[in-house]
């Protein structure tokens, strides 16, 4: 797969691979939230119908793509029916980079076409429902540094990791 953007993948992963629980993420950090927003400001996102449900609305500044064969059009989003298309959407709208944010399917589709993945590694274990275990074998770290979230006392360690 080439594009003419940069495919990227950013998660949030805990110590026991935990991503999810009853549509919305396990855990509140918002120092993890604010990473993601700077990481994905003024780029495109690509999301399965059930993140996009757990999102508070339509992130300002970026495009979404949403992947789902049960939603119909929503103004403010493209829809996409499956991966390939929503690739072929984020090439119409010729985005510098174009963020994977999930879900599980998603990410097990496109990750391995993706050429960077900016981990945020929770160095806690959280009850889930969903969970994704990453391989984290065969990746370069080109970045890393650690978070503290003040209010839960929960340690982060942000890894961007590259081929
Ligand atoms: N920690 C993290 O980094 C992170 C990231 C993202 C999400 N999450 C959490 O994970 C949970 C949601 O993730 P999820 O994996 O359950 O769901 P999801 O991937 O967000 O959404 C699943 C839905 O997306 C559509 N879909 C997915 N793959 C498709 C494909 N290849 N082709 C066509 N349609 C496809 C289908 O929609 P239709 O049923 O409409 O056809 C499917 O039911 C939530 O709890 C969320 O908060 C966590």
């Amino acid at each position: 797969m080439s594009h003419s953007f940069s495919l990227e993948a950013i998660l949030a992963i805990a110590r026991n691979n935990a991503i999810g629980l009853d549509g919305k993420l396990p855990w509140h950090l918002p120092v993890e939230l604010k990473l993601f927003k700077e990481v994905t400001m003024h780029h495109a996102l690509i999301m399965g119908r059930k993140t996009y449900e757990s999102l508070p609305g339509i992130l300002p500044n970026r495009e979404h793509i949403i992947i789902s064969q049960s939603l119909n059009s929503i103004h403010g989003v493209h829809i996409a029916t499956s991966v390939n298309h929503a690739l072929s959407i984020a090439e119409s709208l010729a985005p510098q980079k174009v963020f994977v944010i999930g879900g599980k399917r998603i990410f097990d589709e496109l990750i391995p076409h993706c050429n960077a993945i900016h981990v945020s590694r929770i160095m806690r274990e959280f009850n889930a429902d969903t969970y994704y275990d990453f391989n984290f074998q065969g990746y370069t770290i080109d970045q890393s540094h650690s978070l503290h979230d003040v209010e839960t006392g929960t340690d982060i360690l942000y890894q961007k990791l590259i081929i």
